[in-house]
């Protein structure tokens, strides 16, 4: 199978290179192939001749997207216009990789993959407008959406906690803000085993359940054995940041549960992650 990544050098492009061992894999980064350029993006996939296109460039900087609207709408926008036009040109199916900030939040059950997009936020709105072009351009199209991604390669929650705990040995983190917490590697699994289907639609892959960042920062302090850290509950509006994330944001994974597709929960597949990329390194 020929396999074309998009965002190549991110946490998820990286990955899903070494998942997709088998597969005959292009994967792109920005300095070689911006996606916000239609031309470039048509010739790329047009060299390429992918069987199917997993596109994961995005801005995904949410404080940058909330500073700066039209960025946001160009690359997660736009981009994906272009990125979803190739596909629809050279008859590539695509996987587009999308978020749970396409919703608002304010639904305390949390979201399956039917519900209507709500976006409350720039990066939100830019990756709505992601998806709805990739469902009026294509046929064939898998949208995944998934939240609080982790890598080792990655700039992330994990290792903003574990350096802040570190040098200062305190931390102010958030109660009112829920999601789940997802390790790239597990989602990379399960796109793999999408993209043999042939089942199009609309997927939410996360690690099962649910948690608080106050509450995912406990565990990762818990792992990682800095019981001395004092982790101080507090709440959004003590936080202030440019960007405001759902206040609940969990997805429930229906649709690939249904097909047999299922992601561990996140407490084991955190506890995975640790030993492997903190602990034991
Ligand atoms: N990270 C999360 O917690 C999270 C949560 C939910 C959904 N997602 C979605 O999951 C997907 C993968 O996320 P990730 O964590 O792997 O993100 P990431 O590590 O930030 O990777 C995204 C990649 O896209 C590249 N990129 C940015 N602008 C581009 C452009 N104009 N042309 C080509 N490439 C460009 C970035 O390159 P530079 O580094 O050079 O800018 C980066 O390598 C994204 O669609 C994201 O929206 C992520």
């Amino acid at each position: 199978m020929r396999i074309f990544i998009t965002g190549g050098q991110g946490q998820l492009g990286t990955t899903l290179q070494t998942t997709l061992k088998n597969a005959e894999i292009t994967a792109t980064g920005q300095p070689d192939l911006d996606i916000c350029e239609k031309e470039a993006v048509f010739t790329a996939v047009s060299t390429a001749k992918p069987d199917v296109l997993i596109h994961c460039a995005a801005y995904t900087n949410v404080d940058g997207c909330a500073r700066d609207p039209e960025l946001a709408y160009r690359v997660n926008g736009l981009g994906t216009q272009n990125v979803a036009l190739a596909c629809q040109q050279f008859g590539v199916p695509m996987v587009h990789v999308s978020t749970n900030e396409v919703f608002s939040g304010q639904q305390e059950n949390g979201y399956e993959e039917w519900m209507p997009l709500c976006p409350a936020n720039p990066y939100g709105r830019s990756k709505a407008a992601a998806e709805l072009h990739v469902q009026n351009i294509l046929n064939r199209f898998y949208i995944v959406r998934t939240a609080w991604l982790y890598a080792p390669q990655g700039r992330n929650f994990i290792h903003t906690i574990l350096n802040r705990a570190r040098q200062t040995g305190q931390l102010r983190v958030v109660t009112d803000e829920i999601g789940n917490p997802t390790y790239v590697h597990d989602l990379a699994k399960a796109i793999a085993q999408l993209i043999k289907t042939q089942q199009y639609g609309i997927y939410h892959f996360v690690n099962s359940g649910h948690c608080s960042r106050w509450d995912f920062a406990n565990e990762i302090l818990r792992l990682a054995g800095l019981d001395g850290v004092t982790n101080t509950p507090i709440l959004s509006h003590e936080f202030e940041r440019p960007s405001t994330p759902p206040p609940f944001g969990a997805l429930h994974n229906i649709a690939g549960a249904a097909i047999g597709i299922h992601l561990r929960p996140w407490p084991e597949a955190l506890a995975d992650y640790m030993h492997h990329h903190v602990i034991n390194r």
